[in-house]
Order: structure tokens, then C-alpha cells, then sequence
């Protein structure tokens, strides 16, 4: 298992959900974090002071993934407050339930910016490092939907299954350079990003399991694939039996 002991770790969307309990856990594991997030900056500090109580260091980096100047800036801000990163979970993700029929080019630009351009941005931007200390990890966060459909709209659908593309092309590419890159594709998972969703209640008895995921089990699962140092181009579902079934 690879220790993370003092390694540099960039979490993207860590200041709920999904990415927070990867920030807490890479932190449990050793790591120092950057923990980014979009508008709850005061929630990115709230976690950021957790990692700190376990006696690692951490700092918040903000700014929207929209943007495409923001992930290059958010790995740099990274490197200078904490040394270049060496692990990145490209987690922050945007999605809202949106039928084909309203689905208008200003809805599709927007969820392929955050949830497929930023990144390719942000693991172009920590790719030089990687390469040259000849280790890194990068995880990007797909999910299920790129395999059944979803359940938000098509351009979220059509972003996660970029990600799937973009970890084989990037883990290609780097694996002679000891850096692995994976994606993870999540199931229904607890979080703000579900819990409005009229139809809950019937979507968890959706899952063969009979209950919704965890982030920590999430969580759990994204840090054993940063720890494992031969598995690259490889996308890993954890969505208690959704698919295949
Ligand atoms: N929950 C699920 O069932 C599920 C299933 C499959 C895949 N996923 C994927 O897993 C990832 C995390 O999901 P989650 O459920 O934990 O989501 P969440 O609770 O809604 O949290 C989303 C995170 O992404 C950040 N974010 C959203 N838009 C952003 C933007 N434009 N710029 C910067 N940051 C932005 C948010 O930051 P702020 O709060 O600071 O704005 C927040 O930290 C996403 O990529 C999602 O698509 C989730």
C-alpha cells in the first residue's frame, strides 16, 4: 500500500458530500489537503479545521470550475500553499434534473464545463509534477449514470461518461510515469445532491441493497485506490448492486 504520510492531496468539491468525507479520510490516512470548493467556503473551513484536529495540514481553495482559468489556478494556489499535490480527486460535480426536451445548449455547456472540462484541466495542471517526481494518483469522480442512463438530465449523463474516456486516455499516457488514474463511479450516494429529489424514497428501494450509499463508503473506496499503486484505467462502481444486476 502506498503510505500518504506527508503526500499533497487536491480535493475538489470537498466542502460537502462525497468530497469532504475524501478530504477527511486521505487526511486520516496521512495526507495534507486542499480542500476546494465552489460557494460554501465557510463549510471548505469547517472541514478544512477537521483535518487540521487530526494533525494534518489543510488549506481551502475556492473558485468555480466553470471557469476554466479556476482549476489551474486552484492546483497552483495548492502548490504554493502546501507543496505541489500529489494526489487529485476531481470531485466537484453539478447536476439537476432537467428533461430532454429543456435541455438547451446553455444547461449543456455548463454541466460539461464543471463536470468534464475542469478535470481535464485540473489533471493537465498536476500532470508535469507527477511526472517528473515520477509519482501521483488522480481520481475522477464518474458514476453510475454513465452506465444506466441517470436519473438528472443528458449532459450529466454525457459528462460522466467523459470521465470514463478521459481516465483511460490520461491513465495511458502517465502510467509509464508512475502516476495512476481512475475513475469511480458512485451509485445513489446520501448527499445535498439527492436530498431534494422528489422521487428518494423510491429510489432507494431502487437499489438492490435497500438503502442509499454513504460518503464514507465512497470515501473508503477512493483512498484505497489512491493506496494501490498497480490498478490505473480502471472505473469502479460502488451503487450496492445497481449495476450491472
Ligand atoms: N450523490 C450521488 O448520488 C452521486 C452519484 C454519482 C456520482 N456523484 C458525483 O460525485 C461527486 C460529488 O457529489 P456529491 O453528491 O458529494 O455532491 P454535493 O453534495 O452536491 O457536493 C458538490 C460539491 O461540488 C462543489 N461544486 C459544485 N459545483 C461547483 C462549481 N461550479 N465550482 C466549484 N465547485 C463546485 C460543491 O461546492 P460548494 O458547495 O462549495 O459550491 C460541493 O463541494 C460529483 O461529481 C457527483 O456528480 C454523486
Amino acid at each position: 500500500m502506498t503510505d500518504l504520510t506527508g503526500k499533497v492531496a487536491l480535493v475538489t468539491g470537498a466542502s460537502r458530500g462525497i468530497g469532504a468525507a475524501t478530504a477527511v479520510r486521505l487526511a486520516e490516512a496521512g495526507a495534507d489537503v486542499a480542500v476546494g470548493c465552489g460557494r460554501n467556503r465557510e463549510a471548505a473551513g469547517e472541514v478544512a479545521g477537521k483535518i487540521s484536529g487530526l494533525g494534518r495540514r489543510a488549506v481551502v481553495v475556492s473558485g468555480d470550475m466553470a471557469d476554466p482559468d479556476v482549476p489551474r489556478r486552484i492546483v497552483a494556489e495548492t502548490a504554493e500553499r502546501l507543496g505541489p499535490a500529489d494526489v487529485l480527486v476531481a470531485n466537484a460535480g453539478t447536476g439537476i434534473r432537467m428533461d430532454l426536451d429543456d435541455v438547451d445548449v446553455a444547461a449543456w455547456d455548463y454541466d460539461l464545463a464543471v463536470n468534464l472540462r475542469a478535470p481535464f484541466l485540473l489533471a493537465q495542471a498536476v500532470a508535469p509534477h507527477m511526472r517528473e517526481q515520477r509519482f501521483g494518483r488522480i481520481v475522477l469522480l464518474s458514476s453510475v449514470a454513465a452506465f444506466l442512463g441517470g436519473i438528472l438530465s443528458p449532459q450529466y449523463t454525457a459528462s460522466k461518461a467523459g470521465l470514463i474516456g478521459l481516465a483511460h486516455n490520461l491513465a495511458a499516457a502517465l502510467a509509464p510515469h508512475g502516476v495512476t488514474v481512475n475513475a469511480i463511479s458512485p451509485g445513489l450516494i446520501a448527499t445535498d445532491m439527492l436530498a431534494a429529489d422528489p422521487r428518494l424514497e423510491a429510489l432507494e428501494h431502487s437499489v438492490p441493497v435497500g438503502r442509499l450509499g454513504q460518503p464514507a463508503e465512497v470515501a473508503d473506496l477512493i483512498v484505497s485506490v489512491v493506496q494501490n499503486a498497480y490498478m490505473t484505467a480502471q472505473t469502479v462502481s460502488v451503487d450496492g448492486g445497481r449495476y450491472p444486476r
